[in-house]
């Protein structure tokens, strides 16, 4: 395995096409699934020579704690689809790199076992952060309830997505009848939350009826620092600093919710300008090299989530496989901060990124 892409192909001889297709697929016509990448590929970097200095660690902070990588693991569902371990098996991979996993409230192992994971792969004496994503429920108690297993399990932030007011269309879902998971896996956070509730992905309920007061009531109910997942339009952007978010990740659910949403790349500098520096902005969609994250870095990003490439390296080998993933992501963003002449992150620039020449 070399890149990102080699995992991909992996993973597609070894899952059943239907779950390789839940994986790769996003909603209708994938307009914004194959925009994302495309984004990346139209920029080009402007690097800078002689400037005499070596790359230092690529060691970052987010919302207060440290990382080791400016590469997040997005949120992802349902982890032992493609691996026995799961969530264990990304959470030690990511713990070991350094990195930041989003725990996605529907994932195949509760939180609380995912966190036990972390720390226990974690370097001596080190603390790798982990989040935990949340959908809004319409039940405010079963929020809370969720929040609780949240904190209680130690995770240091909520990511709340918020574009999905219905669940986007994946037509190579309704093609494949891919609509539930096989028997014998759960949505592990969801058991028991009320009677007889046993896990089922069903229990996600989507609402388009959530508005700014519902962000105010959570952070009413939560000392934990609040990100908002999927918001684009800068507005939007404005508003979350008033109502105290405390951090952006720039998303469109990998294309997998509105289809011909813009890039998240070409999204990037208009809610950066919105927020001015007063929140962290991250990305996610498409970053598949060193080069993408750079990219994104130097218009802006403090960092940015993968969310495909984990699944693939997950199922391609499991633990190690995300191990692999993410020395080849450190390799490649380190290789390219070197060729950019830019001795850290925060020397990425946007005068090292340029649009693909369109003739004079
Ligand atoms: C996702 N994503 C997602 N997002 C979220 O907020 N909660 C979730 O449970 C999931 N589940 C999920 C499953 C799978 C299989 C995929 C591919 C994606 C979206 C994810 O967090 C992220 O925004 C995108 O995957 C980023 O784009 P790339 O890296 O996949 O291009």
């Amino acid at each position: 395995m070399f890149c990102v892409k080699d995992f991909e192909a992996a993973a597609r001889e070894k899952l059943d096409p239907v779950h390789a297709d839940f994986i790769a697929g996003g909603a209708r016509d994938e307009i914004t699934v194959r925009a994302n990448e495309e984004a990346f590929a139209r920029l080009r970097l402007l690097p800078r020579v002689l400037r005499g200095r070596a790359v230092p660690g690529l060691d970052v902070t987010l919302l207060g704690g440290h990382a080791r990588l400016p590469v997040l693991l997005s949120p992802t569902a349902f982890h032992k689809l493609v691996d026995p371990e799961g969530e264990l098996a990304t959470a030690r991979a990511a713990a070991a790199a350094g990195a930041v996993m989003i725990a996605s409230m529907a994932s195949t192992v509760a939180v609380g076992e995912i966190a036990d994971a972390a720390r226990a792969a974690a370097g001596p004496g080190e603390t790798v952060p982990l989040w935990f994503q949340l959908y809004l429920q319409p039940d405010p108690e079963i929020t809370e309830a969720l929040v609780r297993r949240a904190t209680d399990a130690g995770c240091t932030a909520l990511v709340v997505t918020v574009d999905s007011p219905v669940l986007g269309a994946s037509e190579r879902n309704r093609r494949n009848g891919f609509h539930d998971l096989p028997a014998g896996l759960r949505c592990e956070n969801l058991v028991d939350l009320r009677d007889g509730e046993f896990g089922h992905v069903r229990q996600i309920a989507m609402s388009p009826e959530f508005s700014w007061e519902h962000i105010t009531w959570l952070r009413s109910v939560t000392e934990l620092p609040i990100l908002l997942k999927g918001v684009l339009h800068p507005e939007d952007a404005r508003l979350a600093v008033r109502h105290g978010v405390s951090g952006l990740l720039l998303s469109n659910h990998g294309g997998r919710q509105l289809d011909t949403v813009p890039a998240t790349l070409e999204a990037l500098p208009a809610i950066v300008a919105a927020v001015a520096g007063r929140i962290p902005v991250l990305l996610d969609g498409g970053v598949r090299r060193g080069t993408d994250a750079v990219k994104a870095l130097a218009l802006g990003a403090r960092a940015v989530g993968i969310g495909r490439p984990v699944m693939w390296a997950l199922a391609a080998d499991g633990e190690k496989g995300v191990r692999r993933l993410l020395e080849l992501l450190r390799e490649e963003i380190e290789d390219a901060l070197a060729l950019c002449g830019a001795a850290g992150l925060d020397e990425l620039t946007p005068d090292l990124v340029r649009p693909a020449w369109s003739g004079p």
